[in-house]
């Protein structure tokens, strides 16, 4: 593999590695050769998670976290330290939709759960600035590291229903751009953050939203494929190309970017 785009060796940690598309890039990662630390949610997630990447070589490692719970974020931190002595990647890839935030069809503004609003907010954008602030003191200290936070095509334009989602994506694609200049300016060249804009990937929490249970397209999914000109959804193998691209010393003059990696939905007016 071209030396340029390696990862081989790299201490990465990647928050929500035991979903769908934080499952995917882990497991790459480990593939690639790079030493991946999986935060999960729950403890009984930890030995599957980190069993399955130890089949595809390198020493990973995993722990359980809220990553809304800084303290906890902050100890991982203190003991990958002790292990490695080095972080060189933080990918961010907890988050998704929370239901009492979604407005559906025959429901109104009015209807929405301000305490489902504020979950979703927490989770999205809170969960991806605290593993952030934790780690950049770190990279600060190290002067070196990479940060990847995964956006959506929900912070591009105002998709219908998912409100709360969209506001904290949008939230999450702003703080990247701010703290990749913060970063450059105070810390040097060497601490790099950009992002992912995720297009449409069929995950355990959007299956619904996307298939019907005969696995039929929903009206929703009918809509999104028509505004992705690749008229399909993403693989959860796609993200990774372009993860790794990212967090490799290819990238070494990219930082503040929101990369869409969406079949052309962020392009296409639909028309
Ligand atoms: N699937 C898509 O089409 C799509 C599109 C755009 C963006 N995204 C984003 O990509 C990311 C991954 O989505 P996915 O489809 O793989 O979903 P997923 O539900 O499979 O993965 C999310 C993971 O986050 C973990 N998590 C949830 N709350 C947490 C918390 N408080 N602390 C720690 N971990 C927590 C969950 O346990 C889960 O493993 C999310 O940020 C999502 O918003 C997904």
């Amino acid at each position: 593999m071209n030396e340029m785009f390696s990862i081989q060796g790299k201490v990465a940690v990647i928050t929500g590695a035991a979903g769908a598309l934080g499952g995917s890039l882990a497991r790459h990662f480990a593939s690639q050769g790079a030493e991946v630390v999986a935060l999960v949610h729950r403890p009984e997630q930890v030995e599957p998670t980190v069993e399955a990447l130890r089949a595809l070589g390198g020493n990973p490692c995993g722990y359980a976290c809220n990553v809304m719970d800084t303290d906890a974020v902050r100890s991982i931190a203190d003991d990958i330290m002790k292990k490695w002595g080095r972080v060189d990647i933080l990918i961010n890839v907890a988050g998704g939709n929370v239901p009492g935030a979604t407005i559906m069809p025959d429901q109104n503004f009015w209807d929405m759960k301000l305490e489902d609003w504020v979950k979703v907010m927490d989770l999205n954008l809170n969960g991806t600035v605290y593993p952030c602030h934790v780690f950049t003191e770190v990279f600060a200290r190290q002067g070196y590291g990479c940060i990847l936070n995964i956006s959506s095509m929900a912070a591009y334009d105002a998709l219908s229903r998912v409100a709360g989602y969209g506001a904290a994506k949008e939230g999450v694609s702003n703080f990247t751009r701010w703290l990749a200049q913060e970063m450059a300016i105070k810390y040097g060249e060497k601490i790099r953050v950009n992002a992912l804009a995720p297009g449409f990937f069929i995950g355990k929490q959007n299956r619904a939203a996307l298939l019907n249970p005969d696995g039929s397209l929903t009206d929703r999914s009918v809509k999104v494929l028509a505004k992705t000109p690749m008229r399909r959804f993403g693989d959860l193998t796609e993200l990774n190309g372009a993860a790794q691209f990212l967090c490799s010393d290819a990238a070494s003059f990219v930082t503040g970017v929101i990369l869409p990696v969406d079949g052309g939905f962020s392009s296409f007016s639909g028309i």
